[in-house]
């Protein structure tokens, strides 16, 4: 009997001690490496295929110098456009972080045309006393869609483009405050544009909570946010998620939901302090016919 007790102790301290070193590995793996993640979306009225690349939740950091091994793997891709969809960097970020997201935009925009949409991190770094970013974005010759729209020509295709933080349902406001809101007049806006219609939407709130949706004639969302819910749980999905809390159901991935599609990015850094667990950072590169 007190033979079976060690040998179970001794199955039980191998196993943990297995786990622990896959989840030291991982985590160094995680901190370095970069994966790309592709996805095919068709979406009613684009004639010409093309290839966007979306980027999402750098926070500042670095990939090599100058985030030299992030801009290899992104012009491997070939996009035709690459969307840079919030949280490239903290709300507390220094003058260093800053330049260095700007000098990313002005590399990027060498192998394709950029847009740049605010995350929670850029409004917070705005608000809280830091430099307005807008004109350091156009001057690296991105184009900033800050609760806003434009008509894009994406890969030959005329596609209705736009660029809001989320917060697309009421969220505790009175319906007059929120009909009268900058992101709900951009929703209106794009939907009587009568072109395709793409939304760089950072808070993927926007589309699952209250099955918000249903409320909107919009083609595809593109969203970050999630950190893929920071850690990993192999065969099992995320652990926990801003906003959407523990065990995320929309933690990563293409969402289809009828009318309206959600692809959220994984992103690129983990969560504060967090490191990302069996979750490699994301180039996601979109296929859309
Ligand atoms: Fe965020």
């Amino acid at each position: 009997m007190r033979k079976r007790f060690h040998i179970g102790l001794g199955i039980l301290a191998a196993v943990i001690l297995i786990c622990g070193i896959a989840v030291g590995i991982s985590i160094l793996v995680c901190n370095s490496g970069l994966a790309v993640h592709a996805y095919d979306i068709q979406i009613k009225g684009i004639g010409q295929p093309f290839t966007a690349v979306v980027l999402t939740d750098l926070h500042g950091k670095e990939f090599g110098e100058g985030n030299e091994e992030l801009l290899e793997k992104i012009r491997g891709q070939k996009p035709d456009v690459i969307f840079s969809v919030g949280d490239m960097i903290d709300g507390d970020a220094d003058q260093a972080q800053v330049r260095r997201f700007l000098e990313l935009l002005a590399e990027l925009r060498k192998i394709a045309p950029v847009y740049v949409s605010y995350g929670n991190h850029e409004k917070a770094y705005m608000s809280s006393g830091g430099t307005d970013l807008a004109p350091g974005i156009e001057a690296a010759g991105a184009v900033l869609l800050d609760e806003s729209c434009v008509t894009a020509e994406l890969g030959g295709n005329k596609v209705c483009l736009g660029g809001t933080v989320g917060h697309l349902y009421p969220f505790g406001r009175t319906p007059e405050d929120y009909h009268a809101s900058p992101e709900y007049r951009l929703m209106k806006q794009m939907e009587a544009s009568g072109l395709p219609t793409i939304v760089l939407a950072h808070l993927p709130d926007t589309i699952i909570f209250v099955e918000a949706y249903k409320n909107w004639d919009i083609d595809l969302f593109l969203s970050g946010h999630t950190h893929g819910g920071v850690i990993r749980i192999p065969f099992f999905g995320g652990l926990y998620a801003p906003m959407q809390g523990w065990f995320p159901d929309e933690d990563m991935g293409h969402f289809d939901y009828g009318r309206v599609q959600l692809l959220i990015s994984s992103g690129l850094a983990g969560h504060g302090k967090v490191p990302r667990v069996f979750n490699m950072p994301e180039v996601c590169v979109v296929h859309i016919s």
